[in-house]
């Protein structure tokens, strides 16, 4: 867990010097240890394909993750797309994690710069696609924090170290939670009067999410959980208003489809509606 000055400084976004941390160090260090932990990883077979394009640097985040006692052990991958691969995990007292590592090498890095520009949290952020991506994966912290704090369903998040963020799994190992798209809805209007609130109360927080749609949330249970919130922006970024928008067209289209009565309008106006 992270001290209360820690989740402000991520939140509010301070220099952090990306230069040549103990990431760097510790995978250029002949460390022995290190050497047997990556190796194994490469060896087991769930990691083999994916273990692959991991750099020296991510091996020593996900081994300092394990060191710091937030992961006990790795399981298989869960999902693998572009911008990142989601693996199972164990955490302390053996709670499912999500181990969401975004790939160095292929993230869409101007697509990124793009939701970065704007965001006050990350005004100092230059080029360089390294830091563009970590600063991303912090800002996916710092997003599930803040929204979770303003009472919106997200998975908690456990830890963040250079591309690699850590937090709770939703569903069990070996039964992980579906998206809200492929699942059959038995009370679409009720599914949807819980997002129209998740939305609100994320909007109350300060924050716009940008991707939304059935995609991006998860059905575990019975329960509605918003993920993938890495691109989510604070109002004082240009384009707050169009992702909104955005996020209301995708969200009204789909329950629209479901038999609920609503638009990309009500849906806008319902969420920005000042409180009585
Ligand atoms: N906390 C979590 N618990 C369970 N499953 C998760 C969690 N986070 C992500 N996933 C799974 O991993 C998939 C990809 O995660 P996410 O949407 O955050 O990443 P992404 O980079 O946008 O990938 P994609 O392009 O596939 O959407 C999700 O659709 C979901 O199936
Ligand atoms: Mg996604």
């Amino acid at each position: 867990m992270t001290s209360k000055r820690e989740d402000f400084e991520l939140d509010t976004w301070t220099n952090i010097d990306f230069a040549d941390d103990e990431f760097d160090k510790l995978s250029r260090k002949n460390d022995r240890k290190f050497t047997i932990f990556k190796k194994r990883i490469k060896d087991t077979e769930q990691f083999k394909v994916e273990a692959n394009v991991f750099d020296d640097s991510t091996y020593a985040a996900l081994y300092k993750l394990v060191q710091d006692g937030h992961i006990i052990a790795l399981g298989g991958p869960i999902s693998s797309g572009k911008e990142a691969i989601v693996f199972e995990a164990y955490g302390r007292d053996n709670i499912g994690l999500a181990i969401k590592i975004y790939r160095i090498n292929t993230s869409s890095f101007r697509q990124m710069t793009d939701y970065l520009t704007g965001d006050p949290r990350f005004s100092d952020i230059g080029s360089d696609k390294r830091d563009i991506v970590l600063a991303w994966t912090r800002k996916e912290f710092a997003n599930l924090k803040r929204a979770r704090d303003g009472g919106v369903r997200v998975p908690e998040p456990i830890a963040v170290k250079m591309n690699v963020l850590v937090m709770e799994l939703i569903g069990v190992e070996g039964n992980v939670a579906s998206k809200l798209q492929s699942i059959e809805l038995e009370n679409p209007l009720l599914a949807y009067q819980i997002i129209r609130d998740f939305m609100r109360k994320l909007h109350l927080s300060g924050l716009v999410h940008g991707d939304l749609s059935e995609y991006n949330i998860l059905v575990y249970d019975g329960e509605l959980c918003i993920i993938d919130i890495g691109q989510a922006v604070t109002h004082h970024h240009p384009n707050a208003s169009k992702y909104l928008h955005r996020d209301c067209q995708n969200i009204s289209k789909f329950f629209s489809r479901k038999g609920v009565e609503t638009s990309e309008e009500i849906l806008y106006n319902y969420i920005t509606q000042k409180s009585s």
